[in-house]
């Protein structure tokens, strides 16, 4: 993850819609394809996320200055409707989950944008950009409502997007930087758990 990005340059609109084009081929249950990326291109659509997310008195003391500077935000967004509605068509009728969100065991709508969205920091990393996920933690509502994003859908966390800076904050990691991979032999359980 890039937490620093120059701010004076801007990303091509054709680069974005290419990583949205490799985020757009992720696997999706039933190939549903339900999700949604808002794009926030420049500093005055970005600043409305982070007037939301990040009021103008919380900045002074904020971690990482250097992902304001990001010229993008795609905040990817799960759509639990349009699952219900896939799996309400003939072929998969018979799973019972074309009934209504609460028949699912499993939201398959975040499985999907994930993948989506690992997909779009992937290509990303492939075009030397740097990109950050990081979690709403808690700020969902207010983010869905302050991008008017539907009722009902799931927006799962905000992409930063831009060139690499130097990280002000580099010499200090944070604490989840600084923790090393685990170990296969503690992950991987062969032949069961
Ligand atoms: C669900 C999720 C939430 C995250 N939230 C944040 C966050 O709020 N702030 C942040 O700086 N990084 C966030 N990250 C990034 C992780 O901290 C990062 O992936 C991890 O430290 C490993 O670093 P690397 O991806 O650079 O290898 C998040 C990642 C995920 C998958």
């Amino acid at each position: 993850m890039v937490r620093a990005f120059d701010a004076s340059r801007p990303l091509a609109p054709t680069e974005v819609d290419e990583l949205l084009a490799t985020a757009c081929t992720a696997p999706s249950a039933g190939n549903t394809q339900g999700w949604h990326f808002v794009v926030l291109e420049g500093p005055e659509q970005t600043e409305r996320f982070w007037s939301v997310s990040l009021p103008a008195h919380r900045r002074a003391s904020f971690g990482w200055p250097g992902l304001l500077d990001a010229p993008v935000l795609i905040c990817p967004v799960g759509d639990p409707s349009a699952y219900v509605r896939r799996y309400a068509e003939d072929d998969k009728a018979s799973t019972g989950l074309g009934e209504d969100v609460s028949a699912w065991s499993f939201p398959y709508w975040l499985t999907d944008t994930a993948f989506a969205t690992m997909q779009l920091l992937l290509a990303a990393e492939g075009r030397s950009l740097g990109a950050c996920f990081f979690g709403l933690f808690g700020r969902e509502e207010a983010v869905r409502t302050g991008l008017n994003i539907p009722a009902g859908m799931c927006p799962i966390g905000m992409v930063a997007l831009g060139h690499p800076a130097p990280d002000p904050t580099s010499h200090r990691p944070g604490r989840s930087a600084k923790r090393p991979p685990r170990p296969a032999a503690e992950i991987v359980h062969r032949g069961g758990w």
